[in-house]
Parts: C-alpha cells; structure tokens; sequence
C-alpha cells in the first residue's frame, strides 16, 4: 500500500520543491513509482525542477480544485524527462497552474480539501503508487494544514535559523493536534562550522521527533537555481548521498534515530 508523504516547512525557501523532486528521482531510480503533487497552488514551481515544459500541460490541480476536470487528467508522466530507465521506477506529477486567474481565484475562494483527499487513495490505486508526495505552500494555511491533516507521512524541513526554529514549534504543535501519524524532519542548509551530527542532536532534542536527514548549505545546488535536478546531474555529490539516506529512512532501509 503507497504513502502520502507531505513536505512542509513553516517559513518559505526551506528547500521543499527541490528536496521533494529530488527524493521522488532518487526512489524511482530505485523502482518505486511514485507522484509528485503540487498542492502550492498559491506559488506553484515543482514543475520546473522535474522538466514539464508548459505546452505539455493541458489540465492542472488548479483545474481540479476549481471543478473543471477529474484529477486523473492533471496527471503527467516525466519519467523520460528526467531521464529515468523504463526498467526503473516512474515519476508523476500533478503540477499546479501558473496563470494569475486560477491562482488568484484559488486564493480567493480556497477549495475542498476533503474532495482532494478522496481522490489521493484512488490515484494511488489507479497508478499503483508507492509514494505520493505533496509539495507544499509553506505556514499554517487552511488548505495545507487539511492536506497535511489527510497525509499518511509529514515531513518538516527547517533551516537552522532562530525564525525557523521558532515557527516550527508551532508548525509541530498543529500537526500533533492534527494527529498526523508519522512525522519527521529534514534540517536542510547546514552552514560550515556545524556538524550534521550536533545539528541533528539539537533538533532531535528540541522537538522530540526523528531527525532523517541534515542537508549542507551547497554552492552547486544554489548555482543550479532549480533549473535542473541536482542528484541527476550531480550522482556522486555529497548533497546527493545525504538526499540518498532521506530516500532509505523513507523506504524504511534505516531506523529512524
Ligand atoms: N541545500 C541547499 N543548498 C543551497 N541552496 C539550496 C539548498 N536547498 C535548496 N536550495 C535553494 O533554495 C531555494 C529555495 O528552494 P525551494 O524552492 O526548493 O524551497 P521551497 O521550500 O520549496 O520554497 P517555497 O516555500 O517558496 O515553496 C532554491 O533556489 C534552491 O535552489
Ligand atoms: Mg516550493
């Protein structure tokens, strides 16, 4: 049975849209299937780190929520896009629109999240998924907060930054009361001078939930500017493995610490 996995962040730029492709390319490389939806509908972008060139794109999320198409039809297949073997796993992505009508009209009225989460189990059916991601807007919005509300996994990136780390704690309170029922957490943006095993020790300590992953602050990924795929382009970077064990704690390959 496949997993909604939320990524989330209460403060923006943490890293979600990349760091969620990322993870969803690493696991398909390792034959799962897996979809990429972009419930960011307010500052969609996913997209473009996955290779979707906007002529391919016919219905979106937005079109869904705002009624005028089933959720199968918002669903594309990047898998060759971003290169992966037909023998390998897949990638899908639901991607959100990026024309200021449907964003303002979404923004305007919100939309039934309830409906969105009904439709999760049956997509995971008809694409046999293994993962399904949920990219995020970033805080505590209605809409985020109930889709969160419907996933299975949520996973909280944070920087190591005093507002980070604050707003966070808040972010974690919502999502205790929300009983989400696994939550994990990402620091992503390790500045030089620390070390992944006492920035994972602080956070671990401070929140009281399993730390998979410590990201480095990393010059090639800031120069890519999410135009590419970084563990694509860069297998053997130590960004990538460090990405590479978020996947295993995912796939349940390593124990949660
Ligand atoms: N480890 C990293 N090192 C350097 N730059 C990074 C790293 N992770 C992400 N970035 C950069 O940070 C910026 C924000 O990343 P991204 O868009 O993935 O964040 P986000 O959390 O999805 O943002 P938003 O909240 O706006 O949706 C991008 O320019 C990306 O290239
Ligand atoms: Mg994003």
């Amino acid at each position: 049975m496949g997993r909604t996995v939320s990524v989330h962040s209460y403060r923006g730029g943490t890293g979600k849209s990349n760091i969620t492709a990322n993870l969803a390319y690493l696991l398909a490389s390792r034959g799962q299937r897996v979809a990429v939806l972009d419930t960011d509908i307010q500052s969609p972008g996913v997209h473009l780190i996955l290779g979707l060139k906007a002529q391919r794109i016919v219905h979106t999320l937005s079109d869904f929520v705002l009624g005028r198409c089933e959720l199968a039809e918002t669903v594309y297949d990047v898998s060759r896009q971003i290169g992966l073997d037909p023998s390998e796993g897949q990638v899908y992505l639901l991607p959100s629109s990026m024309a200021v009508d449907d964003i303002s009209r979404v923004i305007a009225e919100g939309y039934d999240v309830s409906r969105l989460g009904r439709e999760f189990r049956r997509l995971m059916d008809e694409l046999a998924l293994d993962f399904l991601f949920l990219d995020t807007h970033p805080g505590l919005n209605r809409e985020t907060l109930l889709t969160i509300a419907v996933s299975d996994d949520l996973v909280v990136l944070l920087r190591p930054d005093t507002q980070d780390y604050h707003g966070t704690a808040v972010l974690l309170e919502v999502a205790n009361r929300l009983r989400v029922p696994r939550i994990r957490m990402v620091v992503n943006k390790m500045v030089n001078g620390m070390t992944p095993e006492n920035v994972r020790a602080h956070v671990q300590a401070a929140y009281g939930q399993a730390v998979i992953g410590v990201l480095p602050l990393d010059e090639d990924m800031a120069i890519m500017g999410s135009r590419d795929l970084f563990s694509r382009v860069h297998p053997r970077h130590p960004l990538t493995m460090a990405l590479n064990d978020v996947a295993n704690h995912l796939l349940d390959l390593e124990q949660d610490h």
